[in-house]
């Protein structure tokens, strides 16, 4: 009789981290192990683990206690797309597909299902390495909650309440002072975090990608406030916010990157002409990388959860080539090739705006 071969899943986290990752390593890790006796593989700092051979068998007790560990105990990178690997040539850098390196590196390692937890760059590799022939199963991750067909990625809750922490903590100081405060939250160009943490927060204004802005028509809405007698204004501005006929605020270009624009600073430029159309004092804050940071929320962990087993009961049902997401509140499969290319965006007519705009918050487009 010829014994079948035990399944083994290499699994790996790419791009940014964000809260929740470690919650989907367990999941997989437990589940595929517990449930169906297959063997993990973890890749380490994503599919540069792939290239370079850098992984670890792991065990129910390798991921226990890490439920509520921020940030990935596999490591990640955003800068190892295999089809477009950087490699140092005399004096300059050229881009190389590695991806068939990558093919026979998992062949080597026997791994026969692979799944890839990441945003909209990851899936999209994922993607194209399914074309190939690699068995894949995606998970979407990112604080920016713009991963296309899914409602919701991890991470994006437990970046709301630490956005919305910030919104709350400059309340007291802005009310004290009588000054405009301007939080900047990430995001890339979907506002979500900004609409979450804005509505959460009472935040007076909020300035998304998806709407452009006048400073002229914010200018007004705060004077307006003053007349009202609230000497205070609150700003929750997207690191992708750009004015009307502009562009984004660029912080660096990362050279290797596969997405290589970082955003940052809008409310510098943003609190500078505000000032001057007001005549108020205005400070911001940018909230950075503390977004992405520290333990995930409950919400995150048990999301994290439900999407890893779901990917795991993927594999066993052999559905491949997809990724597990969220609609309507349930758990779904999504195709891979409506995942790649392209981010979700916030639209303009979600009710959330409407709601906002009802109870008088300014988007800065005058409406
Ligand atoms: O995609 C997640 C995210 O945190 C964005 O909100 C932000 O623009 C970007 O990553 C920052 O990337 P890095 O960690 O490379 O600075």
């Amino acid at each position: 009789m010829i014994k079948k071969r035990t399944r083994r899943i290499g699994i790996l986290t790419s791009g940014g981290d964000c809260p929740g990752l470690n919650a989907v390593i367990r999941a997989v890790t437990k589940k595929a192990i517990h449930e169906y006796g297959y063997e993990v593989i973890g890749i380490k700092d994503g599919f540069e683990g792939l290239l370079f051979n850098r992984h670890l068998k792991l065990s129910e007790k390798d991921v226990s206690g890490i439920l509520t560990l921020g940030g990935t105990i596999l490591g990640t990178t955003n800068r190892a797309n295999p089809y477009k690997y950087p490699v140092e040539s005399k004096d300059t850098v050229v881009y190389k597909d590695f991806s068939g390196q990558v093919i026979e590196n998992l062949r080597k390692l026997k791994i026969d299902r692979l799944v890839c937890i990441g945003g909209d760059g990851t899936l999209d590799t994922a993607h194209r390495l399914s074309l190939q022939g690699v068995a894949v199963v995606g998970v979407p991750k990112t604080i920016d909650n713009d991963v296309k067909g899914t409602d919701i990625t991890f991470g994006f809750d437990t970046a709301v309440h630490i956005a919305t922490e910030g919104v709350d903590r400059l309340h007291t100081t802005a009310e004290s002072h009588h000054r405009i405060m301007i939080l900047e939250v990430m995001g890339r160009s979907a506002g979500w975090i900004a609409l979450y943490a804005g509505l959460a927060g009472g935040g007076d204004g909020i300035l998304i990608p998806e709407i452009p802005y006048d400073l002229n028509h914010i200018a007004q809405h705060i004077k307006d406030r003053r007349k009202k007698g609230k000497n205070f204004t609150i700003l929750v501005v997207s690191e992708g916010a750009k004015p009307l006929g502009g562009g984004v605020t660029v912080q660096r270009i990362v050279k290797d990157g596969s997405e290589p624009v970082r955003l940052g600073g809008v409310s510098f430029v943003i609190g500078r002409e505000l000032e001057k159309l007001t005549g108020i004092e205005t400070r911001n804050v940018v909230l950075g990388h503390l977004q992405r940071g520290g333990s995930p929320s409950p919400f995150d962990r048990i999301l994290g959860t439900q999407l890893g087993s779901k990917a795991v009961d993927l594999i066993a049902q052999g559905e491949l080539g997809c990724m597990a997401g969220v609609k309507n509140g349930c758990l779904v499969k999504v195709p891979l090739s409506k995942v790649a290319h392209g981010s979700r965006r916030v639209p303009v007519d979600h009710s959330l705006i409407k709601d906002a705009r009802a109870i008088g918050t300014c988007f800065g487009d005058g409406r």
